[in-house]
């Protein structure tokens, strides 16, 4: 195997040799390819693009570098990925509520990534949550509960792992066909029927405009499509935080508002939206409309609430703690230090929130992560009392910031900045901008 054979083909914009490029990537794993090939293939991949059929030989190959969940036949084998947001609590509420509609949910999840939010952070605020959990633990998981939400770890598609490490060092991360193949190889390996993509564009997105978020789209679903799973994106607006719950234990609480039937209508929405596309493709007798009752009904009847509860016991939790988790979630969830709240300073409409402002000030207070090690602070985040469009007085309390160390002055002005409000009621955006299916057949 030669990669300069490789790294010609992409300089020339032609296909690169699928055997070479499969073997490329099982030497990538194994550590066999120096860092310094394995850069100059990714640098010249990054700019010159590849082709959508060398997208699919290259996840096939990630794929193949790791183990690949196996299913018995039963109810669909199903799962989503969003490209990152603030407030995306939607993992946390859309596996076990697919699993109380018949579906089997093996969730791989990852921490947070810059200033978004990450299911692994979120889920890790429960004491005695753990996401560690082995191919054979998943598939046990979702034997027992019907779903599991797992960290990627290196036992599935280890050639990503060396990859993303290395775009990560080498600017190469923006690139259409490497975040293809880094994504949908992971969703892959989890032995998929169908998946839905949740794409996300915006001022809080990784992909700031609709054109950069639709090419990743088509790459994306295209990628899947190629590899037998059935696939449908949803491009979503990320500019507004999701709902009224940001940071990590703040929106498990948020999550759980959500699962008892009640919480915020922007997220329970999104999560139908993605639950009732699942549905849709995965049964022969569903469609848009009656995938949407079915979530709607497990959200209310308490039935993917006690999924909920019953995949915290699986993954670690004591049960009466679960117990608990699932009726009084603050008990559980403890809450930070300092809790300030701004309130509107004049009567009006709540026009905007700015989602990346939020999340920024989130992270400098431990929300997130700066370096990989860092440790997270699971209280630090922000409670939105009112929502976009609410008509509010002069001092009536439009959010509250959760942290731990106390504010700088500059952190009080900034805070006040994120919200507006105005004269007029804002007109109601759809988070939803577009659906891009290019099948329209049910999974097989
Ligand atoms: N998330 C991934 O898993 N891979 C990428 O390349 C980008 C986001």
């Amino acid at each position: 195997m030669d990669v300069e054979d490789l790294i010609k083909a992409v300089l020339r914009g032609e296909s690169q040799p699928a055997e070479e490029l499969q073997i490329f990537a099982a030497n990538v794993a194994n550590g066999t390819i120096s860092t310094e090939t394995a850069t100059r293939w990714l640098k010249a991949v990054h700019k010159h693009g590849m082709t959508t059929a060398d997208t699919v030989i290259l996840t096939e190959a990630m794929i193949d570098s790791g183990a690949r969940l196996t299913w018995p036949a039963g109810p669909p084998v199903v799962d989503k990925h969003s490209t990152g947001g603030v407030g995306d609590k939607m993992s946390l509420i859309l596996a076990p509520a697919l699993a109380a509609c018949g579906c089997r949910v093996p969730m791989l999840a990852g921490r947070g990534l810059g200033h978004t939010g990450g299911t692994i952070d979120k889920l890790e605020s429960i004491p005695g949550f753990t996401c560690a959990l082995s191919p054979d633990a998943m598939t046990a998981a979702v034997d027992v509960v019907g779903c599991c939400i797992a960290v990627q770890n290196d036992a599935i598609a280890p050639a990503d792992g060396v990859l993303y490490a290395l775009r990560d060092v080498t600017d190469t991360i923006d690139s259409v066909p490497l975040i293809t193949a880094s994504i949908i190889s992971k969703k892959a390996a989890e032995g998929l029927q169908s998946l839905v993509l949740d794409v996300k564009t915006g001022s809080a997105a990784f992909m700031k405009t609709v054109d950069e978020a639709r090419a990743l789209a088509h790459s994306m679903v295209q990628t899947a499509e190629g590899l037998g799973i059935r696939t449908v994106a949803q491009l979503t607006t990320m500019s507004e935080p999701i709902g009224s719950h940001i940071g990590n234990a703040l929106e498990v609480l948020g999550s759980i508002e959500v699962l008892q039937g009640e919480g915020s209508a922007d997220t329970r929405e999104l999560v139908v939206l993605q639950g009732a596309e699942l549905l849709a493709m995965s049964f022969e007798d569903v469609d848009l409309a009656e995938g949407r009752r079915r979530m709607e009904l497990v959200l209310t009847n308490g039935e993917a609430l006690d999924v909920f509860r019953a995949m915290c016991v699986q993954q670690g939790v004591e049960p009466l703690t679960a117990k608990t988790l699932i009726s009084t979630p603050e008990k559980v969830l403890g809450s930070s230090v300092h809790q300030t709240t701004i309130l509107a300073e004049h009567s009006g409409y709540v026009s905007s929130y700015d989602a990346m402002a939020m999340a920024q000030l989130a992270r400098n207070h431990g929300a997130g992560r700066f370096e990989l090690d860092d440790p997270i602070d699971t209280h630090v985040g922000f409670l939105i009392e009112a929502s976009k469009g609410t008509n509010i007085a002069k001092n009536d309390p439009l959010f509250t910031f959760h942290h731990n160390r106390p504010l700088k002055e500059s952190e009080l002005v900034s805070l006040k900045a994120m919200c507006t409000v105005g004269e007029s009621e804002p007109e109601h955006v759809h988070r939803l901008l577009e659906v891009i299916d290019f099948a329209s057949t049910k999974a097989s």
